[in-house]
């Protein structure tokens, strides 16, 4: 693991598949997590799965008002997509989850605030910026998707409230607009010297850990069989 953190990462493919390749490790922490797995194994209540609803909705109202700041940004606005924003539809969530009464009900966790203090800490370096928004959209757009399929079939969610956090109607075809993306991160990508690329491919690891540190706090949730 020590050695992993040493290593620099050989920008010889395209910035997008470079960028994957150096933080693919902890994506399957991120992926393999307790809480994670209790959830798509249906073992948690659909209260216990509003709480990482609710975590994500501090974290994407933050980025998602990053991004409105940003968007006229000649480097960082190329990655700013109104379609992508999740505040309304976490609203929608929650309520459905909780009821009318939902915002009283929700704090952030010390994990939460953490991350959503880095999002802001790193809000005026592009590169900052654009490696939280890939680890949280870009992934929303991938797992989310079979994330999504699987609480759809644990608590029985149509659109309109539940899961419409993984819901992307408006951006049409999600495989060609993940296709845009990755181009726009080799385009980036180009633009950035090398220590300017390990420096995003950096910040990309830190938004994995942290995100996977929301993530542990919930663990509580998860009940252990008797
Ligand atoms: C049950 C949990 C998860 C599953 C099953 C899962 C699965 C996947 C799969 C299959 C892909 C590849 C999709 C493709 O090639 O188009 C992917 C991509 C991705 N996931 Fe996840 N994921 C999970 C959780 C997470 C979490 C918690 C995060 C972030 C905190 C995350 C971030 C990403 C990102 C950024 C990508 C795009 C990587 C790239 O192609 O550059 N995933 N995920």
């Amino acid at each position: 693991m020590k050695r992993q953190h040493e290593q620099r990462w050989a920008v010889t493919s395209s910035f997008s598949e470079t960028l994957r390749n150096a933080t693919w490790a902890d994506h399957e922490s991120a992926e393999s997590d307790g809480y994670l797995s209790a959830l798509m194994a249906g073992r948690l209540t659909e209260h216990d799965y509003g709480e990482m609803v609710a975590q994500h909705y501090f974290a994407y109202t933050a980025l998602d008002g990053v991004s409105r700041e940003l968007a006229g940004h000649p480097v960082a606005g190329r990655f700013v997509f109104p379609e992508l924003y999740r505040e309304q539809a976490l609203e929608r969530d929650l309520a459905t989850i909780y009821g009318p009464g939902w915002r009283e009900r929700i704090t952030p966790s010390k994990a939460t605030r953490t991350l959503v203090a880095r999002i802001h800490q790193v809000a005026d370096w592009p590169g900052g910026y654009v490696a939280h928004h890939y680890t949280r959209y870009l992934g929303d757009l991938s797992g989310g998707q079979f994330i999504r399929m699987e609480l759809q079939k644990i608590y029985g969610y149509a659109k309109g409230g539940g899961v419409d956090f993984y819901i992307f109607d408006d951006l049409g075809s999600l495989p060609r607009f993940k296709t845009e993306y990755r181009s726009r991160l080799d385009a980036l990508g180009q633009d950035l010297d090398d220590r300017e690329q390990q420096r995003m491919i950096a910040e990309v690891r830190l938004a994995y850990q942290l995100n996977t540190e929301v993530l542990s706090d919930l663990r509580h949730l998860v009940k252990t069989a008797a």
